[in-house]
């Protein structure tokens, strides 16, 4: 008899939910001529209401990048929100790691980014997941499309307009 496995071990995280901007915006892939080229953005967002409170427009900082195409499938684009999932602060795209647990040796040697206020880190290879630090999770994701020469920011996580 085969080993079986408990039901919680064989729970896949659920898809993030995502919702639309209230404006798409759009950007020349000629802007991001070379790899880790980055636009920073403002979206404008509509966060839901409660029975306490109303559904407003709130805006979030955000930064489309251009990552190092991978095994010659072609450029790919990512877009991130800026705000960290800890406590709110705006994360920094950067080099500079310094603060940063763990140890220097195992941070990635490509730019990542890196919250002044307790140094959650999270990697911009891969999803915006959180590295190091008290961030419970990575960062909130945009989803965006690349058609006909431009990059189109639509869509944002539905988490980050809690
Ligand atoms: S607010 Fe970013 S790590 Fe605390």
């Amino acid at each position: 008899m085969g080993l079986v496995r408990p039901a919680s071990s064989q729970r896949k995280k659920p898809p993030a939910a995502f919702v639309p901007l209230l404006e798409p915006l759009r950007f020349p892939t000629a802007d991001f001529p070379q790899p880790w080229s980055a636009a920073p953005f403002t979206a404008r967002c509509l966060a839901p209401g409660s029975a306490a409170r109303p559904a407003r427009e709130i805006r979030l900082q955000g930064i489309v990048l251009r990552l190092p195409d991978s095994g010659g499938n072609g450029t790919s684009f990512r877009a991130y929100c800026l705000t960290c999932p800890h406590e709110i602060c705006q994360v920094n795209f950067t080099t500079e790691t310094t603060g940063v647990e763990p140890a220097p040796e195992r941070i990635p040697p490509h730019p990542l980014f890196v919250c002044p206020c307790h140094f959650s880190a999270f990697d911009p290879l891969a999803d915006g997941e959180r590295l190091a630090g008290p961030a419970h999770r990575g960062l909130y994701r945009f989803k965006l499309e690349t058609r006909g020469g431009a990059v189109a920011v639509l869509r944002i996580e539905r988490a980050a307009l809690v």
